[in-house]
């Protein structure tokens, strides 16, 4: 299968140039979608409509697939209809049952999937540095109910990959990382998508990489990545032969075109966010707002997440960002320990709590005009 030719630095920028001229004068979100030029979809469109194949495994998927496994140097890699249904076919697929041990400071899917699979998750608290779940904090939750391990890298920052695979194998857990900001993030050498027994990403239109809607699961072992190809199609093996319970989280070739249009542009992509991202972190004061601890190998640029020194200083930044029509957004807010539908128990976690009520992200995407970046900067440490 042919590997989309890459589009140059040049080629991106005449055509977001030209994208950018319909919508100047609106104010700037949080995110933007990368959206690829309409004729790279239609002529997509076109093959689609000449098969009349719009789903169930298509070419389209298929090529999807061999070209993500390409790209980023995957051995097995399970495109599903998004994110969330990624994690609920992972946690099934390995069999987890009784008390997960997660995160409390991610997107409530990340919970939300633990309880919908009828688990219990006991919410372990994060560090204060990297935001990522405290693997010194791990143990001690751990007791004869427990079976998994669920944990996010938070904005792509890579959680204790070798700790948490210690103490998991010591205590013959499951591990399920939720790498759905981690698009970009290589780490030890590789993808950080081939941590953990299995790992899910999300292909959501805000994602580094989007598909509209979409998601994947990826693994190392080829047993278990088959069971997740029936678990995503109701457990079809042929039309007639059902081989266990599944559920539909098919990805259909329209969600798959997309996906292959965006790959072309993907390094730019990659690339103009990390730009912005760099320029922000030169701009920022960090006498005036921390930001995240990665490895200094590790470049995450999915989001650009601000802490300021209390919830007070929080509201006023957002607020005077608000009023110069910057969008921003409280990532993540509430604390996940907090829903009483997602825990019964009156947990407190200090380092989350704190963090969660002072984490503000700020605009970040490929396109976002420089100006904008040098503007915000200013405000925020202006401000903070
Ligand atoms: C950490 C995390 N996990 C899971 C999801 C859910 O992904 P999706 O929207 O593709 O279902 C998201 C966000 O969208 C997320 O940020």
């Amino acid at each position: 299968m042919k590997l989309i030719t890459q589009v140059t630095l040049a080629d991106f920028s005449q055509y977001i140039t030209m994208t950018k001229e319909v919508d100047k004068q609106k104010s700037i979100p949080v995110t933007r979608p990368f959206l690829p030029p309409i004729e790279d979809y239609q002529e997509y469109l076109q093959q689609i409509w000449d098969r009349a194949w719009l789903t169930n495994n298509g070419p389209v998927l298929l090529q999807l697939e061999a070209e993500l496994k390409t790209y980023l140097k995957l051995q097995h890699l399970a495109v599903v209809s998004n994110g969330t249904v990624a994690i609920q076919i992972a946690i099934r697929a390995l069999n987890i049952r009784g008390k997960v041990i997660t995160t409390p400071f991610t997107y409530i899917a990340t919970s939300s999937s633990i309880v919908w699979e009828h688990c219990q998750p006991v919410f372990c608290d994060i560090c204060a540095d990297d935001f990522n779940i405290d693997p010194d904090k791990i143990e001690d939750l751990i007791d004869a109910d427990t079976t998994a391990i669920i944990a996010t890298h938070v904005f792509g920052a890579p959680c204790a990959v070798d700790r948490i695979h210690e103490i998991a194998s010591r205590y013959d857990l499951k591990v399920i990382y939720d790498a759905a900001h981690a698009f970009d993030v290589t780490y030890g050498g590789k993808s950080l998508l081939g941590y953990g027994d299995l790992s899910t990403i999300s292909f959501h239109a805000t994602k580094t990489f989007n598909t509209v809607e979409g998601g994947a699961v990826i693994g190392n072992n080829p047993e278990l990545m088959e069971q997740l190809r029936y678990l995503r199609n109701f457990g079809h093996h042929g039309p007639y032969v059902f081989e266990r319970v599944g559920i539909n989280g098919k990805m259909s070739e329209l969600h798959a075109a997309m996906g292959l249009c965006n790959l072309k542009y993907i390094d730019t992509v990659i690339d103009e966010r990390k730009r912005r991202k760099h320029l922000y972190l030169q701009l920022l004061d960090t006498s005036k707002v921390t930001l995240q601890r990665v490895p200094q190998e590790v470049e995450n640029s999915t989001y650009m997440p601000v802490l300021l020194k209390d919830e007070k200083t929080l509201k006023e930044v957002e607020h005077i960002l608000a009023n110069n029509h910057y969008g921003t957004r409280r990532y993540f807010y509430p604390p996940l320990h907090q829903l009483p539908f997602l825990t019964d128990e009156k947990t407190q976690l200090s380092v989350t709590e704190d963090i969660s009520s002072r984490i503000l992200c700020l605009p970040l995407y490929s396109d976002l005009e420089i100006d904008h970046i040098e503007k915000i900067s200013k405000l925020v440490n202006h401000n903070a």
